[in-house]
């Protein structure tokens, strides 16, 4: 019997390996949800504007904060009033809150999931404490409005009937951002399950169905969901399926959606990470197809992702930033890490909706909505550039201050097979002088994919080899990922299961899934005590064969799972706190980050700058260290878009950021692999990687005059080391980007805020690659 499992299993490894395989030719789109397929954004995106009908009542100021009821006009509605409160922030930062009342009555059955450790505990003290309210009325308007100061130059208003929060100009009225002006607000209440046999009951009775009836009864249900409020025990409520797969719902639908406009602005940018134009194009309205998809923030390994396209990728940062030339730029963030989808909408998608917005100026507008969470979100007012990335950082942190070496170059490979290779290629950069700071070990290191040990055979003596590297001022990257293999000998598993720290399947077990150790578990990094356990195992004691040139790479912590919904963990999944995996599945990889830097800076007492560079990432990544753009392809195309990806992740607040430089999929030509070295020298993280069935392509394998164009790309970055490292510390008390948009260097410059190919280093070089073939 337990012969015939493992077979079982070796023929499942074999199929995922093949599967693997045949998807490298192509993106697998099937895998994963569309908009249509995932119910909360169907649901939401069919509303029209002056759907939402919630006013604001028992307006006051409590704490400092203007507080109000959110209460339905209907008060036939069954819902319970929600509580919204308004906060002031120094330097034109407005926060806006909306969440349940946990003293209505009923009480709703959870307490729903807040972001934690993402706002800085300094911002705090930047909060105005509120002290007067003015209350104006429009000519003709019954419905009064509530008026709080925000800064000298702007004020914050509450419209009490339809309920709506604006930012405005004190000097000319002018609006700056507002947040339901079309009435698209919409917050589904978490609901109590009748009984616990009733509920497995169902559960079971929706795996036997097939997708198509589950389709058709979401459909049925979403229309009756929207011709009223009346939240019915709906069983399409307690369970969805995709793909074979079954997420249960315990606490029914409970997703947020509402509509957000931007005025005096040409484009928007932001919302990473995907592969697509740095401005962001629209996706819904007038002259778009009915099927076109919103913006997804899902963190997803999408491996062998397409180039132009709305589909998330590894990490998610819901932040957007509007820039135009009649006022300047703006931002607006929203704190939650469940599944987000965003339209931005092409002007005249509200022509037949009544409703009018002050129109003397451009205005973009845009929708959210998100499976679960809080409103939690902040208005920045700019009005330059750089103002909206420093208030936008003053919120979530500015970068880390990376070590000099780490600024420099970076060579990777999956894999570097032994000692003697490592020995060779490092060796083989002296005799080419070609400079590079850092040698990097892929998962094929390890003694069986466990993290924190050694293959003995390939690399018998580690620490030897560090100190080689080390005594030429070089240094080591090992990788080590969030998935646990199940070995009951292999210590991290023991301890983990002993105590318990590893996320729980939907019925309290240690949730088992595949990746590339087989069956693994994966440690529950939201809960500090689990943090704090993780960074304990980076000390050289517990990291045997590490040493102090040692870094860390984290891969895979979306988090992958092989065998999993859209190849990752199942939204039922449980977390400490019993908080649901779809509440916080974005911010996974950001927790597992943070808790690897924080063994660095254990290790070494706390004297020693961390390097950790995370595939997945959230808002606030900035502050844990670098990341990279995931798995690009050795293609033309990848090499133009990593511009773009890498300009949004900068004014989203990451500075530190690559792509892997050649293209992780496919072999490139020499011309494309040259020309990649010459832009990759000017991105923040500069490192070349390739995937293990590629041919080797060090610097020095494609004919001397190759070799010498290369050379001369590594050494320009290198010359220029002392001012990426001034820029770096610039982020680092700012938030202003290493490598910037030149809109924001040249603010009113119209033919700047689309450019997607030229980019400033700081403010004083221009960069524009070449993305095509011309025959060196
Ligand atoms: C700069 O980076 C260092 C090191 O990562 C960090 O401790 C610090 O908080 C950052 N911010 C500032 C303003 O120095």
């Amino acid at each position: 019997m337990k012969a015939q499992m493992k077979n079982l299993n070796l023929l499942l490894l074999l199929l995922l390996f093949s599967l693997h395989l045949t998807s490298v030719l192509s993106w697998k789109k099937d895998e994963f949800r569309n908009c249509n397929q995932t119910p909360f954004c169907k649901r939401a995106r069919s509303r029209k504007p002056g759907y939402s009908s919630l006013l604001a009542t028992d307006v006051t100021i409590s704490d400092g904060d203007l507080v109000a009821k959110l209460l339905p006009k209907d008060l036939n509605d069954q819902i319970n009033p929600l509580i919204l409160s308004i906060s002031a922030y120094q330097d034109g930062i407005l926060r806006l809150r909306i969440d349940e009342d946990p003293s209505s009555d009923p009480p709703p059955p959870k307490k729903r999931f807040q972001v934690p450790d993402v706002i800085v505990p300094e911002f705090d003290n930047k909060k105005l404490w509120l002290q007067t309210l003015s209350t104006e009325t429009f000519h003709g308007d019954a419905s009064p409005s509530s008026v709080a100061y925000l800064s000298d130059a702007y004020e914050a208003v509450l419209r009490h009937d339809p309920f709506e929060v604006y930012v405005r100009d004190k000097s000319n009225g002018n609006r700056v951002i507002s947040l339901n002006s079309h009435g698209l607000f919409d917050f589904e209440q978490l609901r109590a399950k009748k009984t616990k046999n009733e509920q497995q009951n169902e559960g079971d009775h929706h795996q036997d169905q097939d997708q198509n009836q589950d389709q058709d009864q979401d459909e049925a249900h979403d229309q009756a969901q929207d011709h009223n409020h009346d939240h019915d025990q709906n069983e399409d409520d307690w369970a969805e399926t995709f793909r074979g797969h079954t997420d249960k719902r315990p606490y029914g639908p409970q997703s947020i959606s509402f509509d957000v406009s931007f005025y005096g602005a040409d484009f928007v940018y932001g919302i990473p990470e995907r592969a697509s134009s740095f401005a962001l194009k629209p996706t819904r309205g007038p002259g778009l197809e009915d099927h076109s998809e919103p913006y997804r923030l899902f963190n997803l390994d999408v491996f062998e992702y397409i180039h132009d396209a709305p589909f998330g990728l590894y990490g998610s940062i819901p932040f957007m930033i509007s820039h135009g030339k009649s006022y300047g730029t703006s931002g607006f963030f929203w704190l939650n890490a469940a599944e987000m989808q965003i339209d931005v909408l092409s002007a005249g998608w509200d022509a037949d909706s009544g409703i009018s917005l002050p129109s003397d100026r451009t205005r973009i507008d845009t929708f959210w909505m998100s499976e679960a969470g809080i409103v939690d979100t902040f208005f920045f007012v700019g009005p330059g550039p750089k103002d909206v990335v420093r208030q936008y950082t003053s919120v979530t942190g500015t970068p880390a201050m990376p070590q000099h070496f780490a600024t420099a170059y970076h060579q990777c490979r999956w894999n570097y097979r032994d000692e003697e290779d490592v020995d060779q290629v490092d060796s083989k950069f002296d005799e080419n002088d070609i400079p590079y700071d850092v040698l990097w070990l892929d998962i094929e290191h390890t003694d069986g994919k466990r993290y924190f040990s050694w293959d003995r055979v390939l690399f018998p003596h580690p620490e030897e080899m560090q100190n080689k590297l080390a005594a030429k001022g070089r240094h080591m990257v090992t990788i080590v990922d969030p998935h646990i293999k199940r070995d009951d000998s292999y210590f991290l598993h023991k301890e983990a299961t002993q105590k318990g720290y590893y996320v729980k399947d939907a019925n309290g077990n240690d949730f088992d899934g595949w990746c590339w150790p087989g069956s693994s578990s994966y440690p529950d990094t939201l809960n500090p005590v689990i943090r704090s356990w993780w960074a304990d195992k980076f000390s050289y004691d517990n990291y045997v064969g590490s040493t102090p040139s040692l870094y860390i790479w984290n891969d895979m912590n979306e988090p992958s799972v092989f065998n999993g919904p859209e190849l990752t963990m199942p939204r039922d999944s449980l977390h400490y706190g019993g908080v649901e995996h779809r509440e916080l599945h974005n911010a996974y990889g950001y927790y597992f980050h943070m808790a690897t830097a924080d063994g660095l800076l254990k290790r070494g007492n706390g004297n020693d700058r961390p390097f950790v560079l995370s595939r997945a990432i959230f808002a606030g990544s900035q502050r844990h260290g670098a990341i990279w753009t995931g798995d690009n392809s050795a293609e033309w195309d990848h090499l133009r878009v990593s511009v773009p990806m890498i300009l949004t992740l900068g004014l989203t607040g990451i500075s530190f950021s690559g792509a892997d430089v050649g293209g992780f999929f496919g072999n490139p030509e020499p011309e494309l692999l040259v020309r990649w070295y010459q832009v990759g020298a000017f991105y923040p993280f500069f490192r070349a990687h390739a995937h293990h069935d590629t041919k080797r392509r060090e610097p020095w394998l494609f004919g001397e005059r190759n070799t010498e164009l290369i050379r001369d790309a590594i050494h320009v970055r290198y010359m220029l080391l002392p001012y990426f490292y001034t820029l770096f510390r610039e982020a680092n008390t700012s938030g202003v980007p290493v490598v910037r948009p030149l809109w924001m260097e040249f603010p009113s410059e119209e033919a700047t805020f689309n450019n997607d190919e030229a980019f400033m280093v700081g403010n004083s070089i221009l960069v524009q690659g070449i993305y095509t073939e011309v025959q060196l």
